[in-house]
């Protein structure tokens, strides 16, 4: 398979790129700085290419995924994304600009020009990394954030309903905390306390199931799934108390 990794330069998308990379396919990982992937990923690999630029950028955008999808794109996994630990942060106008044009727009651009490839040739899947932040409803003092993976999960509705007819499959991966380097970064080092928090390696065991199996939505682990449901049944004048 051809797969390309947008976001997957570090954690979760360069987790995916090593388990399909493993598999003997070719993988495109792509983030705005390549350095961070280590060198002896590219040796080991002969399949492995990478190419840098910000997800907002829709002409290197299309430039990168017009070389790489030459001769086909099997996946799209867009795992590009902008967060903080909490969702108390003050946001100023430049970092809700940032966060919506990586987490919504740049998203939103990838899926099209994927999209248009995988039209053409009548086939393919499209991946979405979402977050179970998403999944809160009329949360009080709901972050940015949870709104814009709230957008990720209909943007991939949208794009399922329309590319269904093409046999392209869209699959939107919800995950609790996954404890990625990223994260522990946010947290001092140490992200263990976080609520039922998973090894990247279960992660990506859970996220290559939902896609070998072409679930639509895909959330986990299930722990969380149960917590939010309980907390978007709760009234809201309980939950702002918890501020
Ligand atoms: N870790 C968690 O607990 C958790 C939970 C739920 C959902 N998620 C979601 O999972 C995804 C990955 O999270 P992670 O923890 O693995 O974070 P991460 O290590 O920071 O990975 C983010 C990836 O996105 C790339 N990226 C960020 N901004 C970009 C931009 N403007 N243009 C192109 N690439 C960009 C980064 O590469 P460069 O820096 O090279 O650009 C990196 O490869 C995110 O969408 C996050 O919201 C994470």
């Amino acid at each position: 398979m051809k797969i390309m990794i947008i976001g997957g330069t570090s954690g979760i998308g360069l987790a995916l790129a090593q388990h399909y990379l493993a598999q003997a396919n070719e993988v495109a990982i792509c983030g705005r700085d390549l350095q961070r992937v280590e060198g002896s990923l590219f040796k080991q690999y002969a399949k492995l290419s990478g190419y840098e630029f910000d997800i907002a950028d829709q002409a290197a955008l299309g430039n990168a995924m017009k070389n790489f999808s030459a001769t086909g794109l099997d996946m799209l996994i867009v795992a590009a994304g902008f967060y903080f630990n909490t969702r108390h942060h003050q946001l100023d106008e430049a970092t809700t600009l940032r966060m919506l044009q990586t987490n919504v727009s740049g998203l939103s651009h990838a899926f099209e020009l994927g999209a248009k490839i995988m039209l053409a040739q009548k086939s393919g899947h499209v991946v979405a990394i979402g977050s179970a932040a998403g999944l809160l409803k009329n949360y009080p003092g709901a972050s940015l954030y949870s709104a814009s993976k709230r957008t990720v999960l209909n943007l991939c509705d949208t794009y399922r309903i329309a590319l269904a007819p093409f046999s392209i499959a869209v699959t939107a991966i919800v995950p609790g905390y996954v404890d990625t380097l990223k994260l522990r970064q946010l947290n001092h080092g140490n992200a263990s306390h976080k609520l039922f928090i998973l090894s990247e390696k279960k992660a990506v065991t859970h996220i290559v199931s939902a896609i070998e199996n072409r679930v639509r939505i895909s959330v986990f682990p299930w722990k969380m799934q149960c917590l939010i449901n309980v907390l978007n049944q709760l009234p809201r004048a309980l939950l702002a108390m918890r501020r």
